[in-house]
């Protein structure tokens, strides 16, 4: 699995250790990022211990109860708590993905958690995603035509249809683009794995009519070409994407009008 770079936030020091629940015996230990906009201290880790007798069996189900029952205060984001999303998605032991899909018997020991890496934080373990959206945004993910509106529905072969397989079960949850050192080195000016798969999600579909001008937006040095192939988006994918494979395909494109 991937390893990755801290968040943002400067420098992290030791927290503050929470009291272990009373008369509890099946104890896991848990290092969790934290860092409040309000009281102008530098990010910390804090430790905390969670009761295994009585905790559900994904991560997701462990900080919802050191939220209930020790800590009120710790900030994360979670909705769906079933992979959909993507709200939860986190720094667990090392690897993006999503807190309520990571089961506790995938994780080492002593589980460490942090915001997606390389991101400003907003609070705890939440990003701040504003810059993430606005890349997202800017490809136009939505369908483009130019013909008149059909009086019924833009239609779609089955074989047409099965071409945007792999493209559209992307849950935006960013765990992919802060995956990339590209991403972290450039994420001003390139769009990011999650961006460019979207993209890829509406230049193959039939339906569109905008795939010229979408893949002229794309060729840019910055935009696409900052992609290195170095893979760590497909690797840590928490809904088993290949973002990577979408950007090859888009470079593809490109070559192919070419020449
Ligand atoms: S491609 Fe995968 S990792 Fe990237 S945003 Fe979509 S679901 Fe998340
Ligand atoms: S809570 Fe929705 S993806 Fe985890």
């Amino acid at each position: 699995m991937v390893q990755l770079t801290l968040p943002k936030n400067s420098r992290i020091k030791t927290g503050r250790t929470w009291p272990k629940p009373a008369g509890a015996t099946n104890l896991r230990k848990f290092r969790i990022y934290r860092w409040s906009p309000e009281d102008g201290e530098n990010p910390r880790v804090d430790t905390y211990f969670v009761d295994m007798d009585s905790c559900g069996p994904m991560i997701l189900d462990a900080l919802i109860k050191i939220k209930n029952e020790i800590d009120p205060t710790l900030a994360f984001r979670r909705s769906c708590r079933e992979g959909i999303c993507g709200s939860c998605a986190m720094n667990i032991d090392g690897v993006n993905t999503l807190a309520c899909t990571r089961g506790l018997d995938e994780v080492a020991s002593e589980v460490r958690v942090y915001p997606l890496p390389h991101m400003p934080v907003v609070r705890d373990l939440i990003p701040d995603l504003t810059h993430f959206y606005a890349q997202h945004a800017s490809i136009k993910p939505w369908l483009e035509t130019k013909t008149n509106e059909p009086q019924k529905e833009w239609r779609q072969s089955i074989e047409d249809r099965k071409k945007l397989d792999g493209l559209y079960e992307c849950i935006m949850c960013a765990s992919c683009s802060t995956a990339c050192p590209s991403y972290w080195w450039n994420g001003d000016r390139y769009l990011g794995p999650a961006a460019l798969l979207h993209a890829q999600r509406w230049i193959v579909d039939s339906r569109d009519e905008a795939t010229g001008e979408r893949l002229d937006d794309l060729e840019d040095p910055f935009k696409l070409y900052r992609c290195h192939t170095i893979m760590n988006c497909t690797k840590t994918c928490p809904k088993g994407l290949n973002p990577a494979k979408a950007i090859a395909e888009i470079k593809k494109a490109l070559v192919e009008r070419i020449v």
